[in-house]
C-alpha cells in the first residue's frame, strides 16, 4: 500500500512537469581558473557581525561648515573634513557641499555630495533622475511655511536636525555623531526614541511588520535559487524608505524618511539609534513631515516616487499560473477546470514551458505551436481572459559552432551593441553569464536604442502570439556563475544551470506544510518515505552555484575595489559576496563612463521597467500595460506592481506575507501579491483553503506553484473550491471598491492596503497589530493563519466609536476597546467586517470582471454612531491609458436619507437594484417605505420590497424604478 501510494505521489508530480530543457551537461562545471583571475580575499565575517570591525564613528574626524548661505527655501554650504582622513573603508571625500532645500510645505531635502564633481566621477555619487526619480522645490515654497525646519551646528563637527516647527520635535537627528563620507562607504546616525516605531525597508520577508529594534537591513537585490524567502535578509528589491510613528498624549504624529540612493547599503536598527551605511553614492534624504501616516505616505509618493500607476480593471480579477504547464491543451484544461468548478479566473498565465529552451521572445514548436495558440487565445479573449506569459530579461546566446542554434533576438541585439560589457581593463566584450537558457547576456536599458529593441521584439511578439502583459522575472539581475563565465566558452552553449532544476531527477519536492502529518497522516508518511529513497537515490547535494567567496580588501589610497569593496555587507547568501548569483559589480553599461554594476545594480529592476512599460504602450496604445516586476526600487510603483517571491507552502510564510505586502504600501507599490498556495514545497487542502481566503484581499491575487510539487489550483480540493466560490464573491463584489481605492492611490497618494495603525493612529495598542490588515479605510480582514484552527482572533478598532459589521451577516459586532475578539471561522469562511460609517458599492459578481461590470449594483451603507455614512466610487472604461469619459460618484447617508452626488459623463449601463443599510435597526427604528427621487422628482417606488433582517434594512426591486444606476441627484428617503 506505502509503495503505491509513493509511486502515486511521484506520478502525480512528475505528470505536471516538463523537463524540457536545454541539452547541454548536466551541470555546469565552473574553471578552477575563474576564481583566480577574480583574486578572491580570504573570508571574513561581514561587517555587522564582526565584532573587531573598524568604528568610523570613532576614527573619523567628521565635517565643519563653512561658507553658509539661505535663500527663501535653501540652504548650502561647504563641508570640510576636520582632521586627518581616516579611510576607514575607502577613500575619504575631503570637501563636500550640504545643499538643503525646503521642497514643499511638508517636504525637506538634504543632500550632501562631494564638491568637485567632475562628469566622469558623477554618477559615481549622483542617482540620476533616469534611474530613480527626485523631488524639486514647489512654487512659493519657503523655509518659513514649511512644516519642518532645518537645524545643524558645527560643534564637536557637523551634524544636523529636521525638526517640527510647530512642536520643536526632531524627526531625524545627527547630533552627537559624525558625518563619515568615503567613496566606499558614508555612515550617517540618527538619534531614535526609546521603542521607537518605524515599518518599511522593503524588501525583505519578516515577522512582524514593526521594525525589530536589533534588527539589521542590508540591501543588494539577490535571488537564491535555493532559497528565495531568506528571513531578515535582502531579496529582489531595494526601497530605502520608513515611516515612523510616535504617540503621546493619546495622540500620534507620523513621518516618512527616504534615503535616495541605491547603492548597496544596510540600516541598523539599535535600540537608540538607526546607523545608516552605504557603499557609495551620496546623501540625499527627504522627509514627510504627515502628520498622519496615511498623510506621510502620500507625500512621499506626490513629492518624489510618483504615484501609482492605474491599472487595468482586469487586474484585479483571478490570475492561474505554476511552472509545468506543458502545452496549450494544459492551459486550456485549467481554465475548464476553474469555469466546471464555478471560480472565477480572469488570466491565465505561463511560466517558461511555453519557451524554446527557455529562451525569451520564442515559444516552443512542439507543445506550444503558433496556430494552436492563436486559436486557443482567440478562444480565450472572446471569453473576456487574458494570457500572461514570463518575460526575463537575459538573453540567450547562441553556440558559435552550431549553425542551427540561432537566436534572432540576440543577433538583432548584438548588431545594436546593446548588451552589458564584461568591464574588465580594456575588454569591451560583451558580459556572460548564466540564466535558464545557459550562456546569457543582458540588455543595457541605459541605451537609448535598447527601448527600441526591447519595443521591437514585444511588437513582433505581439504579431504572433497576442500576450496581453507579461511578468518580468528575475531582473534583480541575476546570473547563476561567478564573472563573465560564459566567455570564451560559448561553443559549451547551451549549457545548463548549475544546478538541477526542479522535477529533474532527485528533485521531487516532498516537503508538506505545517500539521500535515496530523490532516493527513496516510499521505504525510509515504512523502517523508518517498522523500527519504529520493535522498539515497540522490545523495548528492542539487547546486555548485557561486564559486566566489566573501571578500573584503582594506582600502588602498586612491583605489576603488568594486568586486571585494572593504565594508562587506551582510548579503544572505552563502560568503556574502556581491558576485554571487548576480550580474558582478564590475561589469560596465555603455553610457560616456562606462558606469559599472556596482553603482547600477539595484536599478536594474526600474530601468528594464521602464522598457517594458513603454514597450508595452507601443504594443498596446492607449491602453494602460499590465506587467508585473519581480525587483523594483523608487519609482517603480508608477510603473507597475509586485509579487512577493518564491513563497514555500509554510504557513509561517503565509502569514508574513502580510507585513511584505504592508511594506510595499509604504514603498508606494499597492499592486503587490504572492504566489498563493506557496510556490516551493506542496501545499495541502488546508493551506491552501486559507491562503486562497487571504489573498483574496490582496490586490494581486495569484496562484503558483514551482514544477516540482502537486498541483494547487483552487479547485483541486473540494472544501478549497467551495471556500474559494465564497471568498471571490467578497471580492467580486469589493471590486469597484478596490478599484476606486486605486483610482485614489494613483490620483491622490492614498494607500490601498493598510494597517490598522493608519486608519486609527491615535491608537497606540494597534501599533504591532500585523495578523489583521484592512483593505482601504473601511474593510477590516482578521485571517486565519495557523492550521487546524477554526477560529480567528482580531481587534475592532475604533470602539466603541466605530462600529463594525460582519459582512456576510451585517449583525453589528459587540466588542471592547483592545479585546481580542475569537471569532468562528471553519474552513470555508475568512472573518471581514465593515467599518460604520462607510458607503460600498457593488457589482453582483460574474465570472470574470468583464461580465461581473454588466451586472446590477448594490450600496451597502453601514451606519456609524450617529447614524451616518459617506463614500465615493470611481467609474471608466477600466483600460484607457488616459481615459477622458469618467464618473466620479460621492455618497452621504444622513437623516435616513441616501444622497448621490455625480460628476462626470461615463455612462454605465447596469441599474441599481439594491440598497442595504446595515445598523438601521439598533434602536426600534421601523421601515414603512421608501421614496425615490431622481432630478428632484419623486418616481413610484411600488415594486420596491424592504425587508429588515439581522438590523439591517434591505430593499430591493429597485431596478425597475431607476433605470441608470447613479445619476445625479438620485435620492432615496426611507420613510
Ligand atoms: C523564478 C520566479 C518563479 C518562476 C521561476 C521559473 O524562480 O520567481 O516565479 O516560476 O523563476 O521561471
Amino acid at each position: 500500500m506505502r509503495v503505491i501510494l509513493v509511486a502515486h505521489l511521484v506520478a502525480l508530480v512528475t505528470a505536471q512537469t516538463t523537463l524540457d530543457q536545454p541539452p547541454g551537461p548536466k551541470t555546469w562545471p565552473p574553471t578552477s581558473t575563474l576564481a583566480s583571475t577574480l583574486n578572491l580575499a580570504p573570508s571574513v565575517l561581514p561587517n555587522v557581525l564582526d565584532p573587531k570591525a573598524p568604528d568610523a564613528q570613532k576614527l573619523c574626524p567628521g565635517y565643519k561648515a563653512a561658507n553658509v548661505v539661505s535663500t527663501e527655501n535653501t540652504i548650502t554650504a561647504d563641508l570640510t573634513l576636520a582632521g586627518s582622513a581616516c579611510n576607514t573603508y575607502g577613500n575619504e571625500i575631503s570637501e563636500l557641499t550640504l545643499e538643503v532645500q525646503y521642497q514643499d510645505t511638508a517636504q525637506l531635502n538634504v543632500k550632501i555630495y562631494p564638491k568637485f564633481l567632475v562628469p566622469s566621477n558623477r554618477s559615481l555619487y549622483i542617482l540620476d533622475d533616469s534611474l530613480s526619480p527626485s523631488g524639486s522645490i514647489a512654487v512659493d515654497c519657503k523655509a518659513n511655511n514649511s512644516d519642518l525646519v532645518f537645524e545643524w551646528s558645527n560643534d564637536p563637527s557637523f551634524q544636523f536636525r529636521v525638526k517640527r516647527t510647530n512642536t520643536d520635535e526632531a524627526i531625524f537627528d545627527t547630533y552627537g555623531h559624525k558625518i563619515v563620507f568615503e567613496d566606499q562607504f558614508l555612515e550617517l546616525v540618527t538619534n531614535m526614541e526609546p521603542d521607537y516605531n518605524i515599518y518599511g525597508l522593503p524588501e525583505a520577508i519578516r515577522g512582524a511588520f514593526r521594525l525589530p529594534n536589533q534588527y539589521t537591513q542590508t540591501f543588494w537585490n539577490q535571488y537564491n535559487e535555493m532559497n528565495d524567502q531568506p528571513i531578515d535578509a535582502n531579496m529582489h528589491s531595494t526601497h530605502p524608505v520608513y515611516l515612523e510613528t510616535r504617540y503621546a498624549n493619546g495622540c500620534s504624529k507620523s513621518h516618512v524618511v527616504y534615503a535616495r540612493n541605491l547603492h548597496g547599503q544596510e540600516w541598523l536598527l539599535r535600540p537608540d539609534r538607526v546607523i545608516y551605511r552605504t557603499i557609495g553614492g551620496s546623501f540625499d534624504f527627504y522627509f514627510f513631515s504627515g502628520p498622519s501616516p496615511t498623510e506621510a505616505l502620500a507625500q512621499q509618493q506626490l513629492g518624489v516616487i510618483g504615484t501609482p500607476v492605474m491599472q487595468p480593471y482586469w487586474a484585479f480579477g483571478f490570475h492561474q499560473v505554476r511552472w509545468g504547464y506543458q502545452n496549450w491543451t494544459v492551459l486550456q484544461e485549467i481554465i475548464d477546470g476553474y469555469a466546471a468548478a464555478n471560480i472565477q479566473l480572469e488570466a491565465i498565465w505561463n511560466d517558461l514551458d511555453y519557451l524554446f529552451q527557455y529562451r525569451i521572445f520564442t515559444h516552443n514548436n512542439n507543445t506550444y505551436p503558433v496556430p494552436e495558440g492563436q486559436e486557443f487565445l482567440e478562444r480565450l479573449h472572446a471569453n473576456g481572459q487574458y494570457w500572461m506569459p514570463i518575460l526575463d530579461p537575459n538573453v540567450y546566446v547562441p553556440n558559435p559552432n552550431n549553425a542551427t542554434d540561432a537566436n534572432p533576438t540576440y543577433d538583432r541585439g548584438k548588431a545594436l551593441d546593446l548588451y552589458i560589457k564584461h568591464g574588465q581593463g580594456d575588454d569591451t566584450s560583451d558580459y556572460i553569464g548564466i540564466q535558464w537558457p545557459g550562456f546569457s547576456v543582458w540588455p543595457d536599458f541605459l541605451q537609448n536604442t535598447t527601448q527600441d529593441f526591447w519595443t521591437n521584439e514585444m511588437k513582433m511578439y505581439h504579431e504572433q502570439l497576442p500576450f496581453d502583459g507579461w511578468w518580468l522575472d528575475v531582473n534583480d539581475q541575476s546570473s547563476w556563475c561567478t564573472g563573465s563565465c560564459g566567455t570564451g566558452r560559448l561553443e559549451e552553449n547551451p549549457v545548463h544551470v548549475p544546478f538541477k532544476l526542479p522535477g529533474e531527477p532527485g528533485e521531487i519536492n516532498y516537503d508538506y506544510p505545517e500539521a500535515f502529518d496530523q490532516t493527513n497522516a496516510t499521505e504525510a508518511a509515504s512523502a517523508s518515505a518517498a522523500s527519504a529513497s529520493q535522498a539515497s537515490a540522490y545523495p548528492t547535494p542539487s547546486t555548485t552555484v557561486g564559486t566566489a567567496t566573501v571578500g573584503f580588501t582594506s582600502p588602498t589610497p586612491g583605489v576603488r575595489n568594486i568586486t571585494f569593496p572593504p565594508y562587506a555587507l551582510n548579503l544572505t547568501l552563502a560568503g556574502h559576496s556581491l558576485l554571487k548569483q548576480a550580474v558582478a559589480p564590475y561589469a560596465t553599461h555603455n553610457d560616456g563612463f562606462h558606469i559599472t554594476e556596482y553603482e547600477l545594480h539595484n536599478t536594474y529592476g526600474y530601468t528594464s521597467g521602464i522598457a517594458t512599460y513603454k514597450a508595452l504602450l507601443s504594443v498596446f496604445p492607449g491602453k494602460r500595460p499590465f506587467w508585473i516586476s519581480r525587483s523594483t526600487s523608487p519609482g517603480s510603483g508608477a510603473l507597475t506592481g509586485h509579487w512577493g517571491g518564491d513563497s514555500n507552502s509554510r504557513w509561517g510564510n503565509m502569514y508574513m506575507t502580510i507585513p511584505q505586502a504592508l511594506t510595499f504600501s509604504v514603498a508606494g507599490i499597492p499592486y503587490f501579491g504572492v504566489e498563493t498556495c506557496g510556490f516551493n514545497g506542496n501545499a495541502d487542502m488546508e493551506l491552501c483553503t486559507r491562503w486562497m481566503q487571504l489573498s483574496a484581499f490582496f490586490p494581486l491575487y495569484r496562484n503558483h506553484n514551482s514544477r516540482n510539487t502537486i498541483a494547487q489550483e483552487a479547485f483541486r480540493w473540494a472544501t478549497t473550491a467551495e471556500s474559494t466560490r465564497r471568498v471571490m464573491d467578497v471580492r467580486f463584489r469589493l471590486l469597484p471598491y478596490q478599484y476606486t481605492l486605486f483610482y485614489n492611490a494613483h490620483k491622490k497618494g492614498e494607500t490601498v492596503l493598510r494597517a490598522l495603525a493608519w486608519n486609527f493612529p491615535d491608537e497606540e495598542s494597534l501599533r504591532g497589530v500585523d495578523n489583521q490588515f484592512m483593505l482601504g479605510p473601511s474593510i477590516l480582514i482578521t485571517p486565519v493563519l495557523a492550521p487546524l484552527l477554526r477560529s480567528s482572533q482580531g481587534v475592532f478598532p475604533g470602539v466603541p466609536d466605530t462600529r463594525w459589521y460582519d459582512w456576510y451577516t451585517l449583525e453589528e459586532i459587540k466588542a471592547a476597546r483592545g479585546e481580542n475578539v475569537t471569532l468562528n471561522a471553519p474552513l470555508e469562511h475568512i472573518p471581514v467586517h465593515v467599518r460604520g460609517g462607510s458607503i460600498i458599492a457593488s457589482q453582483l459578481p460574474g465570472n470574470t470582471t468583464k461580465t461581473t461590470r454588466s451586472n446590477p449594483w448594490s450600496v451597502l451603507v453601514a451606519l456609524d454612531g450617529a447614524g451616518e455614512a459617506k463614500g465615493d466610487l470611481y467609474l471608466d472604461d477600466g483600460v484607457s491609458q488616459e481615459p477622458t469619459d469618467i464618473k466620479q460618484i460621492e455618497f452621504s447617508f444622513a437623516q435616513s436619507t441616501l444622497n448621490i452626488f455625480v460628476t462626470g459623463t461615463y455612462h454605465d449601463k447596469s441599474p441599481l437594484a439594491n440598497i442595504t443599510i446595515a445598523g438601521w435597526n439598533s434602536g426600534d427604528a421601523q421601515c414603512r417605505g421608501v421614496e425615490v427621487f431622481a432630478g428632484g422628482k419623486s418616481v413610484d417606488g411600488s415594486n420596491v420590497k424592504i425587508t429588515n433582517q439581522s438590523g439591517a434594512l434591505q430593499v430591493t426591486g429597485l431596478e425597475c424604478v431607476v433605470a441608470e444606476a447613479f445619476s445625479n441627484d438620485l435620492c432615496f428617503k426611507f420613510l
